[in-house]
């Protein structure tokens, strides 16, 4: 008898946001930047802050990992695997899915953290998606998080403005139909263009900590916007492009496009590619900036949480970070 292989469906979801705010007037307050500027250019009005040192990003992935527990009505040792998209990750090792798997006692689960910067829940759900299919987990947890200001320089205007710190996550699971679930994805990377534009540049061993490379603020994240922005625009409208003709999609099938929050001008630019409007384009960058690997199953809980999906909806996540890394999947809801 054959067997069927069932797609993978995002049972449930969570997010957490840290409570306090930092507006652009506050920003204002600490840099030569503008609320008007921020605004313009970038869509951003506030964004949050976990300021406590005593919350690293396994505070607000355990706050996500509980919430899916609880949300799903099972208990931790249900869960196989833990997959946490993060590039601020509590340390370099251990990783911070083993910190989540003990912080919520998952004897079961196994786990490891994915660093994938934007893309990271993207990279991290098609993954997860292939224990599912493959038969070899029936409950995985994949959290995106990051805690931004750990890594922001709050003395350079070109990137403090931009992020802020959030967790999201889902359970996936077998799909309980055919035809429903994560049913397509494409993925990319461009570590030749890439590595350049977007990074952190010390703390690991090319350039380990000292003294040198504290006094250069080499431990903060470092941007080349413009050069970004223009990666950005062209991966994340071709990747969107791309899902829609491999899955026959049109801007009338599509009920949500849950982009990457970089900046409204990325979004808009992909929107416009897909020949979406403006209603079926998740946007929350104005209250939480780029909250990098956090956004999207940030923007996905948001959208559940509104009771915005339903069975059938036909949805296409993408994404775009550094590395390059970027991509796009096509899930239809069930
Ligand atoms: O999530 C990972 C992927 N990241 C992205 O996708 C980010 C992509 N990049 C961007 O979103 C945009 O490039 C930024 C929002 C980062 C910058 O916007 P831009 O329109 O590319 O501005 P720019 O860097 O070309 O700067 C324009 C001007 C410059 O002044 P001059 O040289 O024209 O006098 C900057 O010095 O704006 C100035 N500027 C600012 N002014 C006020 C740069 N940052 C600020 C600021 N406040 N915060």
């Amino acid at each position: 008898m054959e067997t069927k292989i069932m797609k993978a469906a995002i049972t449930t979801t969570a997010r957490y946001l840290p409570e306090e705010v930092i507006t652009n007037k506050d920003l204002e307050r600490i840099l030569d930047t503008n609320d008007d500027w921020i605004t313009s250019r970038t869509g951003i009005r506030e964004r949050r802050i976990l300021r406590d040192p005593e919350k690293p990003t396994s505070y607000m992935c355990t706050e996500v990992a509980r919430q899916l527990l609880d949300k799903r009505g099972i208990s931790a040792d249900e869960i196989d695997l833990i997959i946490v998209a993060t590039m601020s990750p509590d340390m370099v090792f251990p990783a911070t899915a083993c910190i989540v798997q003990g912080n919520i006692g998952a004897k079961n689960a196994w786990g490891y953290d994915l660093s994938a910067a934007c893309s990271g829940f993207v990279y991290g759900l098609y993954t997860g998606a292939q224990f599912i299919e493959s038969g070899n987990c029936k409950k995985v947890m994949i959290i995106g998080a990051d805690k931004m200001s750990s890594i922001l320089d709050y003395t350079d205007r070109s990137t403090a403005i931009l992020f802020g710190d959030g967790a999201g996550g889902v359970i996936l699971e077998a799909a309980s139909e055919e035809g429903y679930g994560v049913l397509d994805a494409r993925l990319y990377s461009d570590g030749l263009n890439g590595k350049e534009h977007l990074l952190m540049p010390a703390g690991g061993s090319r350039l380990p900590a000292s003294h040198e490379t504290v006094d250069q603020h080499l431990h903060f994240i470092r941007q080349d916007g413009k050069q970004v922005f223009k990666a950005a625009v062209k991966a994340m409208a071709d990747v969107a492009e791309e899902i829609m003709q491999r899955n026959h999609l049109t801007a009338d099938t599509i009920d949500w496009l849950i982009p990457h929050q970089a900046n409204q001008r990325i979004i808009h630019a992909t929107a416009d590619r897909m020949g979406l409007t403006e209603h079926k384009v998740m946007m929350n960058i104005e209250k939480y900036g780029n909250t990098t690997a956090g956004t999207v199953p940030i923007c996905l809980a948001e959208l559940d949480e509104q009771g915005k999906l339903h069975k059938g909806s036909n949805l296409v996540l993408v994404s775009f970070g550094a590395g390059y890394t970027w991509g796009g999947i096509y899930i239809r809801w069930q």
